[in-house]
């Protein structure tokens, strides 16, 4: 069974102190809080080996915010995966809707890195979601195939074994308006058919498909209870430690 993955984006959000302080605070009660999940932190990137070093031995993982798609050389203030796998992440969140709407990020971008992250044995999260226009004029489906599409050309069902999908309506995120538990759910389950469609039933049971866009500890349990939901990628309740740790804790035991 799939079982769920709490993971906190902190976006470009603490200084060193603060990411400090939040990654032992998150250790100090993985245990207690995440019995069935598995945690994951995203700090700033200047924060990566130190927040690795603080989290220690406890089983929250690592993970960064973005990879460049190249692997070493002239590519000023980029990221390679190996430099991240080497600072201790195991994942990589990618597409995330605010380097692709902000930073203007494209599919093809998108499909470069999800192939750089692969290749370098890290887990890629990739993250899709509509905008609020696209939503009302009906297209939610049809903008998440092309983004489905566009951002996994060229793979096999193999190649992705590892892959998390991450849905975030654009319009829930940072907002405090959260998809409804169904809204949520229904696009989820259309994700899972497309990945059956595309590769097999296998790879659409088995990949994990996270719910993003003001998740809190007080909608949680309804979400993370959702079928299709298989954990959440959290941005502002991410930022402290008892609420990140009350979302995990809120994950159902999966079977
Ligand atoms: P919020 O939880 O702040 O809405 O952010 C969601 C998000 O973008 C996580 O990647």
């Amino acid at each position: 069974m799939r079982r769920p993955l709490v993971a906190g984006n902190w976006k470009m959000n603490t200084i060193s102190a603060e990411a400090l302080q939040l990654a032992r605070e998150v250790a100090a009660g993985a245990a207690a809080a995440a019995a069935n999940a598995d945690l994951l932190v995203c700090p700033p990137a200047p924060w990566l080996v130190s927040v690795r070093e603080t989290l220690g031995g406890s089983n929250v993982l690592l993970g960064a915010q973005d990879a460049c798609y190249e692997k070493s050389g002239a590519f000023t203030g980029e990221i390679s995966v190996a430099m991240l796998a080497d600072a201790g992440c195991s994942h990589v969140i990618l597409g995330h809707s605010e380097r692709r709407h902000i930073m203007g990020e494209t599919n093809e971008t998108v499909c470069r890195k999800v192939k750089a992250v692969l290749e370098g044995g890290l887990v890629p999260i990739l993250c899709v979601g509509e905008q609020l226009e696209e939503r009302e004029a009906g297209q939610t489906e049809t903008v998440l195939d092309d983004q489905m599409a566009g951002s996994l050309t060229g793979f096999t069902a193999e190649d992705l074994s590892s892959l998390v999908i991450a849905y975030e309506p654009v319009w829930a995120i940072g907002t405090g308006k959260t998809a409804s538990p169904e809204q949520a759910q229904a696009v989820h389950a259309h994700l899972r058919k497309w990945l059956a469609g595309q590769y097999t039933q296998e790879l659409a049971d088995q990949l994990r498909i996270l719910y993003g866009g003001s998740v809190k500890p007080d909608n949680a349990a309804e979400l993370l209870g959702q079928p299709d939901i298989d954990g959440a990628l959290v941005g502002g309740a991410s930022l402290k430690a008892d609420s990140f740790l009350a979302i995990a804790a809120a994950a159902p035991a999966a079977g």
